[in-house]
């Protein structure tokens, strides 16, 4: 296994143009098999309160729902940069929450790194973090935190004025001191742009091929989840089926008795078994 991704990997690959691969993750088997394919960060995003609990959108995912996944990836991943996802509502109110919130995932969760969703708006809060020592991702574009103001998911950044303004909320993140930030549904002439302006890494989704890396949910990746499917997402692989077909595969061996097979089961010697049916109470013979 490589050394551990650190920032200064992160920082190194976006100066040598090597462009840097995260994917979510949120619990400890997934977490292992990313870690084992050389992923270099791992994300565990709030979109686990959709593809995982199954909750039409991430607002109501909680700090304690976070921390839990955190755990489980951190004790599957050695080698990715570990990135925890701060929740809906536990930066926005004050600074002082947020410190404190986001010292959880480092303390309790086992993360390396918090990512943030906003622009200008959130630098404040990210600048307090930053100096009470926490890594920060920022997050810009399509912030799925903030789609009840947005009206919904859709790409940002699409007029001239709406370019400008991500890119001035890229340089106020840069500013507040983030190691990277998302790019989300961003056209990828102003993605590359952005890409090109600031001197973090910036991490595409949806954003084109000139971000310095890119991301994806893992259940997009696997075909596990397909209640919608954006644009931007390419499946590398259908696991829904051949879950399917497993699952479909025990419940016939169960209702026709062929499992367990003599191998998965246990036995007693013929002595025991003689010796237990000789203190059979009477009327339980067989
Ligand atoms: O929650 C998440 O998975 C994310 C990624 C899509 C960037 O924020």
């Amino acid at each position: 296994m490589d050394d551990k991704v650190t920032l200064h990997t992160l920082q190194k690959m976006k100066a040598n143009g090597e462009r840097i691969t995260m994917l979510t993750a949120y619990d400890y088997p997934t977490a292992l098999i990313l870690d084992r394919s050389e992923i270099d960060v791992l994300l565990v995003g709030d979109s686990l309160g959709m593809v995982v609990h199954g909750l039409p959108n991430t607002l109501a995912v909680t700090m304690d729902d976070m921390i839990r996944h955190c755990r489980a990836v951190a004790r599957g991943a050695k080698r990715a940069y570990l990135v925890g996802d701060m929740p809906f509502m536990s930066y926005q109110v004050t600074i002082e929450e947020a410190k404190r919130n986001a010292a959880r995932f480092l303390s309790e969760g086992g993360m390396d790194a918090v990512k943030v969703e906003g622009g200008q708006k959130i630098a404040a809060t990210i600048r307090a973090l930053v100096d009470v020592g926490i890594a920060v991702m920022g997050h810009i574009g399509l912030t799925p935190q903030s789609i009840s103001a947005v009206g919904g998911f859709k790409a940002q950044g699409k007029t001239a004025e709406a370019a400008r303004h991500l890119l001035a909320d890229a340089r106020a993140l840069e500013a507040a001191g983030v190691f990277s930030i998302v790019l989300e549904c961003v056209p990828d002439r102003v993605a590359a742009h952005i890409s090109g302006e600031v001197s973090v890494p910036t991490i595409g989704i949806g954003a084109g091929v000139g971000c310095d890396g890119q991301v994806l949910v893992t259940h997009d990746v696997l075909g596990l989840f397909d209640r919608f499917t954006p644009k931007f997402v390419k499946r590398y692989a259908r696991l829904a089926p051949v879950m399917q077909e497993a699952f479909e595969a025990f419940r016939e061996e169960v209702r026709a008795g062929v499992f367990p097979a003599a191998e998965h089961s246990f036995t007693i010697s013929d002595d025991e078994w003689a010796a237990f049916e000789e203190e059979l109470p009477p009327g339980t013979e067989e």
